[in-house]
């Protein structure tokens, strides 16, 4: 991992900065590269222009690492609100949370019985609930959570981590549920006897589980989705899905707001299913230094701003 890489993501874990950061008006304006706005209103806005487009979205409000079960409750009525407009509103948006947004490390039982609500209110709203994967000593809870949604719904799904060595045992291990599985990269700073060091490790991890992802999906097994900007793997894995028989609608690409926007309006003039995932709240401070982190290069973005 670079050196760059290692203290952005060093620096998401501070809360001093993030203090810091939330109040300065040339952070929050670097921000908006990658959020329509800190407000539910502004993101419904930029899913409905996208919908026009031909755009499916994903929502998701930030926050983590809570620190009172009243705050998860309030969490988990948000969402069910959102559900909600998202129906009223005639909008193609699923909605994505993080576990410990929920509760998670306050209580696991609590934060599975908000997901179950949460899950049935996708269901009923015609929407699917999301599962992020947050950084390493979630998994196994995480995975414990999506099995008991999945025992009960059809539209739960859930992100795997292509960088942890571990994601081939696990994505076998899920295959059985017929899942929907958001294969990503991974996001946190792991150390190397849980998650590959090199990129290129996990670039050929990536390619991998999505092929396993690809040909299940083909037997109607599972529904796959491509969480990457990376467009050489891509384009190498949309060739595999043709070669395998997936059927159109059986497998999407999901790519992150404000990043290669022309290349996801290319994707989906190519006939691709593209989604967009589009962030928003105040707690924006952890999940930005991860999009830096990603690409250290956005830190001159953020130094433009300050001018
Ligand atoms: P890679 O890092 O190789 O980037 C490929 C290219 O994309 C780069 O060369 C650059 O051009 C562009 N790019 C990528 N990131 C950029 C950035 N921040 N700014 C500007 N350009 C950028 N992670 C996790 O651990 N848990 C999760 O739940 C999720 N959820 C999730 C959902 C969705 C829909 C996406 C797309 C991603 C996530 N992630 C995530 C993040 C993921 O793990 C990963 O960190 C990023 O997607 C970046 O990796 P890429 O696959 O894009 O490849």
């Amino acid at each position: 991992m670079s050196l760059a890489r290692s203290l952005l993501l060093r620096a998401s874990r501070s809360r001093w900065l993030a203090d810091q950061m939330s109040r300065r008006a040339f952070a929050r304006r670097a921000v908006r590269r990658f959020m329509p706005g800190e407000d539910l209103s502004e993101a419904l806005s930029a899913c409905a222009t996208l919908k026009a487009e031909g755009f499916g979205t994903v929502l998701t409000q930030l926050g983590e690492n809570l620190t009172t079960v009243a705050e998860a409750d309030a969490v988990r009525d948000h969402y069910l609100g959102l559900f909600d407009q998202i129906r009223s509103r005639g909008l193609p948006v699923h909605v994505s949370v993080k576990p410990t947004q929920l509760g998670l490390d306050l209580s696991a039982d609590a934060c599975a019985a908000h997901l179950l609500v949460l899950a049935g209110r996708a269901e009923a709203t015609g929407s699917w609930l999301w599962l992020d994967m947050e950084d390493a000593s979630y998994v196994d809870r995480t995975l414990g959570l999506y099995r008991s949604l999945r025992a009960r719904h059809e539209r739960v799904g859930l992100c795997l981590q292509a960088y942890l060595r571990r994601s081939p045992a696990d994505l076998a291990a899920l295959l059985p549920l017929r899942p929907a599985i958001r294969l990503v990269k991974g996001a946190y700073a792991e150390p190397a006897h849980i998650a590959f060091p090199d990129k290129r490790d996990t670039d050929l991890a990536f390619f991998d589980l999505s092929v396993k992802l690809l040909a299940a999906a083909a037997k109607g097994e599972a529904y796959a989705v491509l969480g990457t900007h990376d467009l050489t793997l891509l384009r190498r894995l949309t060739a595999r899905a043709s070669e395998l028989g997936v059927k159109d609608g059986a497998y999407e690409i999901h790519m992150l707001y404000g990043i290669r926007s022309a290349d996801q309006r290319a994707l989906l003039r190519e006939g691709r299913a593209v989604r967009t995932l589009i962030s928003y709240g105040r707690s924006w401070f952890p999940w930005y230094m991860r999009r830096l982190a990603e690409r250290p290069a956005n830190v001159w973005f953020v130094v433009r701003s300050m001018w």
